[in-house]
């Protein structure tokens, strides 16, 4: 596997940032404490620039899904390796992910923090490649939509290599 194209520069991919948290500030105002669930390892990144764009309070809390598969494919069988030390429950949830594939992970997630009573439940995504997927899930906030190519960098891993990218490249 090697870099094969950028499809996302540093340039692009700080606006992208700026555009989501602008819609983000819009939608939370400061009394609604919200609580920033970023699902490791990959969004990552993308949650600490976005963070740092965001002008309502926030606290930060982290959970991890490993899914069985290959390291290009999700096989849908999702279980939890870290979960969240926060309650939230009645609380204001931001679920924060890198990419959103098949989405199997995501709904998985979004499944199990539903049954713990958020007082609302919405998911910021930074990619999304809309042509996979295998699951009614709502996105509620996307970055950018990208076609059907396996990329990394910008917190994106292939076998846990190039997350540290300061641009998203497709691999082949
Ligand atoms: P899903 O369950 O198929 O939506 O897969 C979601 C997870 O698979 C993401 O959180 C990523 O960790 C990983 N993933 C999916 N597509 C890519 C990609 O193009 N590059 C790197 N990781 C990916
Ligand atoms: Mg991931």
């Amino acid at each position: 596997m090697e870099i094969k194209e950028i499809i996302l520069g540093e340039k692009e991919i700080e606006l992208t940032v700026r555009n989501l948290a602008r819609e983000l500030n819009g939608v939370y105002k400061d009394d609604d404490k919200v609580v920033l669930v970023a699902i490791l390892k990959g969004s990552v990144v993308f949650a600490s620039d976005l963070m740092r764009k965001l002008s309502f309070s926030v606290e930060l809390d982290f959970i991890a899904a490993s899914s069985y598969g290959s390291s290009t494919q999700t096989s849908g069988v999702v279980r939890i390796t870290r979960d969240l030390d926060t309650a939230i429950a009645g609380r204001n949830v931001l679920l924060v992910e890198d990419i959103v594939d098949t989405g199997l992970t995501l709904s998985y997630i979004k499944k199990l923090l539903d049954s713990r009573n958020p007082k609302t439940l919405r998911i910021c995504a930074f990619l999304d490649k809309p042509s996979r997927r295998k699951t009614d899930l709502t996105i509620d906030y996307t970055g950018v939509k990208i076609p059907d190519k396996f990329v990394v960098g910008y917190g994106l891993d292939w076998n846990e290599k190039y997350r540290n990218l300061p641009h998203v490249a497709v691999i082949g």
